[in-house]
């Protein structure tokens, strides 16, 4: 059976990892896998989540299966979580949602219920996107086409050009939203664009399908929440998937939730049989132990605002990177303008190099960015960055 199949090339972003790691160059920087960093270039597990962790396994009693959706306390504080407490589409009871493996696993399901709903339907996704939501949407038969969105000129969105496309874009199709820090671009929607995309929503009646994925992280969790929030009340469908794997820092507990807003209960509880049969045939049921270190936050004040304090500390520390990292170009007397990584948000920009650029990185520099000149700035620190900006000064 087997021998007809190839091997694949490494992914594209995974397989820089690998390369990082057998790289013996002591000055060796990885700015491409998006987890956050710490100055030392650890990925630290929150204090919140050791201590929910601690409490958590003294109340634990079982391992038995957990149900399909997940923990209902996952569930019910998650709605309000992401929605705000006392939003229109909960009090009219219309919100459900599961538990799910990770943000992936919840675009993946979340892709699978849109192709029931219609067998090969056309979803917008921004050009550029994250990488992984071509496999993701296409793998449940979605038909995938792009929008405008990010202008390598200005560094920032195209909001005339997006908009003038989803003008046309009607109510058989589906429009994929990042929430907040754009991956890989780092640029979001104002206010004002959000507010544009939910009127179009409204007149041309297309599903909004929202990933948020580094909840938290570019503003502050109110702010972050904006863009999901106006949709849900604007219109009478949506999807949201959620990752915990940044903002908890729960990366391979494989946590994130998928909320289903439909027109009414009754459609909002057909969905959700909807969803727990799809999962049911791919992975039955969600595991426990990240939803449980979630619901245990949530449901509780104190370690709710030792994990938000946290949260909060890591937003402005990417923020100050981000500072650094253009003010040390500008310092230095960089030929290009790198003030643009400064209004960015999240964990990435893009530094606009050619290809040779970056490969010039790795392969002289050991600099690890990802092709399309994807660069985590959380991988920035006080100790690299004289390094770092020499390098790629060295490549312009
Ligand atoms: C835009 C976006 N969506 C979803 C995810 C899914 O994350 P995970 O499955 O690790 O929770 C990511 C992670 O990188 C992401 O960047």
């Amino acid at each position: 059976m087997f021998e007809t199949i190839e091997k694949l090339p490494a992914d594209p972003i995974l397989g820089l990892t690998a390369a990082f790691n057998e790289d013996s160059n002591p000055k060796k920087i990885d700015l491409s896998v998006g987890v956050y960093k710490d100055e030392s270039g650890k990925t630290p597990i929150f204090a919140a989540v050791k201590r929910a962790e601690k409490l958590w396994l003294g109340e634990e009693n079982t391992k038995v299966y957990i149900p399909p959706p997940g923990y209902p306390e996952f569930n019910t504080a998650m709605q309000p979580h992401i929605l705000g407490a006392g939003h229109q589409a909960l009090k009219e009871n219309r919100v459900r949602s599961v538990m799910a493996p990770g943000g992936c696993g919840a675009v993946r399901v979340g892709a699978e219920l849109l192709n029931r709903s219609r067998s090969g339907a056309t979803i917008w996704v921004s050009k550029p996107t994250w990488n992984n939501h071509g496999p993701l949407l296409g793998s449940a038969g979605l038909k995938i086409k792009e929008y405008p969105y990010y202008s390598d000129k200005t560094h920032g969105v195209e909001a005339d050009a997006m908009l003038s496309v989803l003008r046309k874009v009607g109510k058989s199709d589906i429009v994929l939203m990042h929430a907040c820090c754009h991956n890989p671009t780092g640029a979001d929607l104002s206010r004002e664009d959000w507010q544009a995309v939910a009127r179009l929503a409204q007149k041309q009646g297309f599903l909004p399908f929202v990933d948020c994925a580094y909840h938290g992280m570019a503003e502050g969790l109110e702010e972050d929440g904006y863009g999901a929030r106006l949709l849900a009340e604007s219109v009478p469908e949506m999807l949201i998937a959620y990752s915990c794997s940044k903002n908890f820092g729960l990366y391979r507990d494989r946590i994130g939730a998928l909320l289903v807003v439909a027109a009414d209960a009754g459609r909002a509880d057909a969905g959700l049989t909807h969803v727990n049969n799809i999962a049911r045939a791919m992975y039955s049921m969600p595991p426990a132990h990240g939803g449980a270190i979630v619901k245990t936050i949530l449901g509780d004040r104190e370690l709710y605002r030792v994990w938000k304090e946290e949260l909060d500390g890591m937003r402005v520390r990417m923020n100050s990177l981000r500072a650094l990292f253009a003010d040390t170009l500008a310092k230095k007397k960089a030929p290009r303008d790198f003030s643009f990584v400064k209004s960015q948000r999240g964990l990435f920009s893009m530094l606009g190099l050619k290809k040779e650029q970056v490969q010039r990185l790795r392969k002289e520099f050991s600099v690890y960015i990802v092709e399309s000149s994807r660069m985590n700035i959380a991988g920035i620190s006080q100790k690299n960055i004289e390094y770092l900006t020499d390098s790629i000064l060295a490549v312009l």
